[in-house]
């Protein structure tokens, strides 16, 4: 090897390790996360429910509504089957504080599609 032989060996190996750890998969946002961004920037629910001390004053506050539904539906799985169902036909699928808010009529997001209303399942679970 020349002078610079070895510079270029060591630099050969610096570009193999870059591209080794660009391939790493980057990591994809779980259903929880994507269910969030539905909630907060395509269906916008906080303009009627408030969470975390923000949002609007026409709807429950979400704080806690999975520990709420798990304990009153009985389960995760039936938690979520009424947030699907809620979301969906809220009409007649109401939750407990329907008499508060008289004036309030959550719309169905069914136009969504199945899958983001999934996503906003999984997200309203993480609310504990
Ligand atoms: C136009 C206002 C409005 C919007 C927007 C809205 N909601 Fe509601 N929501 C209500 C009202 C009013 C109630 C109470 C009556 C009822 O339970 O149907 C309610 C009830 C709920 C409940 C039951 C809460 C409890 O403690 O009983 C959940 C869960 C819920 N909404 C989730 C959502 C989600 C998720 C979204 C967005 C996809 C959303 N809401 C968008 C008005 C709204």
């Amino acid at each position: 090897m020349g002078p610079w032989g070895s510079g270029i060996v060591v630099a050969a190996i610096a570009a193999l390790i870059v591209v080794v750890l660009l391939e790493e998969p980057v990591a994809r946002p779980s259903p929880a996360e994507r269910g969030e961004l539905s909630f907060r920037k395509e269906a916008m629910c906080l303009t009627c429910h408030i969470l975390n001390d923000r949002g609007g004053q026409n709807a429950p506050p979400l704080d806690g509504v999975a520990t709420k539904f798990i304990g009153l539906k009985g389960g995760r799985g039936q938690a979520k089957k009424f947030f699907h169902d809620h979301i969906i036909d809220p009409k007649n699928n109401p939750g407990t504080e329907r008499a508060k808010y008289p004036f309030t009529q959550m719309p169905s997001f069914i136009g969504l599609g199945e899958e983001k209303i999934d996503d906003i399942c999984e997200y309203l679970l993480t609310l504990k």
